[in-house]
């Protein structure tokens, strides 16, 4: 019997979440936390085991619906806690939609997994970016909507009157240490909250523009190794989301405390509870000061491997 085994991994921003949803710059890094998943054909669609009713997990759900509706035997097991702000729920669209489309003798191409990856993202999130679901699908690093920069470029994506275009880079070798808040956030509400501000709000516009301003600085800075000034942009960058409303205490607490060791510190992902990282030559200080107030820390290695996908399907 054939199964089709995949992984994906997670990412984590380095500046640009929530202006990227209309259509600002981003910079992601995949990170060496992965998704991994198995998959084949049964009577039922079972998840480790037992039968589920696919329809209650809308991301699998929604690539289900894009490859037959062909009731799977699904095992999953993630290294990348889920609500962290790490792109879990990208990691598992980009790994399950791999699994599936090898499954259907359909092209496995990192292009057309995240495309599909980012469908199962925006359906289940009501809005959203492609970036995690690209960071994931490509691996190493993105640059979203950065296309005049001396990048690769990947793919373009359109979405209602937003588009993106995608362009994989190569950052240099930097340490960034991720703290977790163990707070669980869905980003869906996180995204809405954002948008009724903007859509309430012209100052709530502006700071998304100037998110969009700090980024391509950002990427500046990375282009030339400049990782003080990257820190400083990243610190600058967590103020503004601070100011659209998605940060938290508990992540105000965690950037304060490693920002003495660090050259920037700032959420990550959709904020409200889950991870803060922090751009640093001390990362053991960074750990430990993230440890002293109550967080989760892990030192991450970027430029991991995109998706993989192996196995065979008879
Ligand atoms: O928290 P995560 O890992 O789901 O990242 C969300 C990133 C946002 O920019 C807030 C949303 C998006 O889809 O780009």
């Amino acid at each position: 019997m054939s199964e089709i085994f995949a992984s994906a991994p997670g990412k984590f921003v380095i500046l640009g979440e929530h202006a990227v949803v209309y259509g600002k710059p981003a910079i992601a890094l995949a990170i060496n936390r992965r998704f991994y998943l198995s998959v084949r054909r049964d009577d039922e669609f079972r998840i480790n085991g037992e039968i589920v009713n696919i329809r209650a997990n809308p991301h699998l759900m929604h690539i289900a619906g894009m490859n037959d509706m062909i009731p799977v035997s699904i095992h999953m097991d993630s290294r990348i806690p889920t609500g962290s702000g790490l792109g879990s729920s990208a990691a598992l669209s980009v790994a399950f939609s791999a699994a599936m489309r090898a499954l259907n003798g359909k092209s496995v191409s990192e292009e057309e997994i995240a495309k599909e990856a980012f469908e199962a993202e925006y359906f289940s999130q009501g809005g959203g970016s492609p970036m995690d679901t690209s960071a994931s699908a490509h691996g190493r690093g993105i640059a979203v909507n950065m296309q005049e920069r001396d990048t690769d470029k990947l793919w373009d994506i359109s979405k209602n009157s937003h588009s993106w275009n995608i362009s994989g880079i190569d950052a240099p070798p930097m340490k960034f240490v991720v703290g977790y808040t163990g707070i669980r956030a869905a980003t869906g509400p996180l995204v809405e909250k954002v948008r009724k501000y903007k859509d309430s709000n012209r100052f709530a516009a502006d700071i998304i523009d100037e998110i969009g301003q700090i980024t391509k600085e950002g990427m500046t800075a990375l282009g030339s190794n400049d990782v003080t000034k990257l820190g400083e942009l990243m610190t600058e960058d967590h103020k503004l989301l601070s100011i659209l409303g998605v940060s938290s205490n508990e992540l105000n607490k965690l950037v304060s405390a490693s920002l003495p060791y660090s050259y920037g510190a700032k959420l990550t992902g959709a904020g409200g509870g889950g991870s803060m990282v922090a751009l640093t030559d001390q990362p053991d200080k960074v750990c430990d000061a993230i440890r002293s107030r109550g967080g989760m820390p892990f030192a991450v290695k970027t430029g991991a491997d995109g998706v993989r996908v192996s196995g065979k399907n008879e």
